[in-house]
């Protein structure tokens, strides 16, 4: 692929809903890129978000994608219209930000794989928790040997969300377990079998899971644990709020999203935790900045993705059967 040598990258969104105010500040933090213009499928939200990103609005996405000015494209929507979008735009011939989870199956993101290789074209996931500096030694130190042996590794989430927000999501299985499942790919590498359990604990109409938990066996021999939950912030002394450890013989390592707390609401959350558009920030940054303009691999792939969603299908049928999934 041709790397892009143009002194300012253009971007354009399609869908801009909360997660869209995170983008945009990223891109304003990358100084050889800027945000061109965006489209959104309800116009009065096109328009206001405009307003507040300083950039233009398209009346169709299909006019965004065949702008010249615009050669990476940020999706998103919905779950559900992820393909449909990143396709217009990779036959367009653009880049492409696909949010996660990125496809609704394993064949819709095999797709995206063979149109990016197709188009010649970066189609990088929306894995953002991965790009944040200790994440990144956690990786380095396991695969130096630095922590001997590993023997376990946690994800933990425990952010309450409003119903009316969940209701936005599928379950915490697809839209939070996709974070974790990403996380332990990075860090530590595939599961060979897991069993998974969720329940429904804290909404009064909203029916899919807000609290789901997952065993797992790693090719490595180690044991891992996942807890996704909207139903209750963590409020205790060193609160679960995100957590990451990775256990070994010889050292371990954290990350927790408690590291860095402001006190105003942040977008859907009661507090604001600085990782949360700090990793977006350093995503986008390696978006742009390293794939498109030095040729770079995504730190995480859309073949992570695949494994990932191939994690999120075996904890859901796992549920379904109250059985242990062989991956
Ligand atoms: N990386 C993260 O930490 C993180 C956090 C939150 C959300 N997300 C992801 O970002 C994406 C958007 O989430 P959000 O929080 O902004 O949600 P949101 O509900 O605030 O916005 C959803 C957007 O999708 C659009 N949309 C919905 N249905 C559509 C359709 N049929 N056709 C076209 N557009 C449609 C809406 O107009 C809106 O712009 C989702 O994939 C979500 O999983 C990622």
């Amino acid at each position: 692929m041709a790397v892009l040598t143009k002194p300012l990258i253009g971007v354009g969104f399609i869908g801009v809903g909360d997660i869209s105010i995170l983008h945009a500040r990223a891109v304003q933090k990358c100084h050889g890129a800027h945000l061109v213009g965006l489209w959104n499928r309800s116009s009065d939200r096109a328009a206001q978000r405009a307003r507040e990103f300083g950039c233009s609005v398209y009346a169709t996405p299909q006019e965004l994608v065949n702008d010249p000015a615009i050669d990476a494209v940020f999706v998103l929507t919905n779950l559900e219209t992820h393909l449909e979008y990143t396709q217009l735009a990779l036959q367009a011939g653009k880049h492409v930000l696909v949010e996660k989870p990125v496809g609704v199956s394993i064949a819709e993101i095999e797709q995206m794989q063979r149109l990016a290789q197709a188009n010649d074209r970066v189609c990088m996931p929306g894995h953002n928790y991965i790009y944040e500096a200790s994440m990144n030694r956690t990786k380095e130190l396991v695969e130096a040997g630095d922590l001997g042996k590993i023997v376990s590794a946690y994800v933990m989430y425990n952010i309450h969300h409003p119903e009316e927000v969940a209701k936005r999501y599928p379950g915490v299985v697809r839209q939070i377990l996709t974070h974790h499942s990403y996380i332990l790919l990075y860090l530590v590498g595939k599961p060979v079998e897991l069993c998974a359990m969720k329940a429904t604990l804290h909404y009064k109409e909203y029916t899919e899971e807000d609290i789901a938990m997952v065993q797992m066996r790693l090719e490595n021999g180690a044991l891992a644990h996942f807890c996704a939950s909207f139903a209750a912030d963590d409020h205790a002394a060193d609160p679960w709020t995100v957590m990451v450890k990775v256990i070994g013989t010889a050292g371990s390592t954290r990350y927790s999203y408690r590291d860095h707390v402001e006190i105003k609401p942040g977008l859907v959350h009661s507090q604001t935790y600085t990782a949360y558009q700090g990793s977006i920030i350093n995503e986008v940054k390696h978006f742009l900045e390293n794939c498109l303009r030095r040729g770079e691999a995504p730190l995480s792939t859309l073949a992570d993705a695949i494994t990932a969603q191939k994690m999120i299908e075996a904890a859901e049928k796992s549920i379904a059967e109250k059985s242990v999934v062989q991956l």
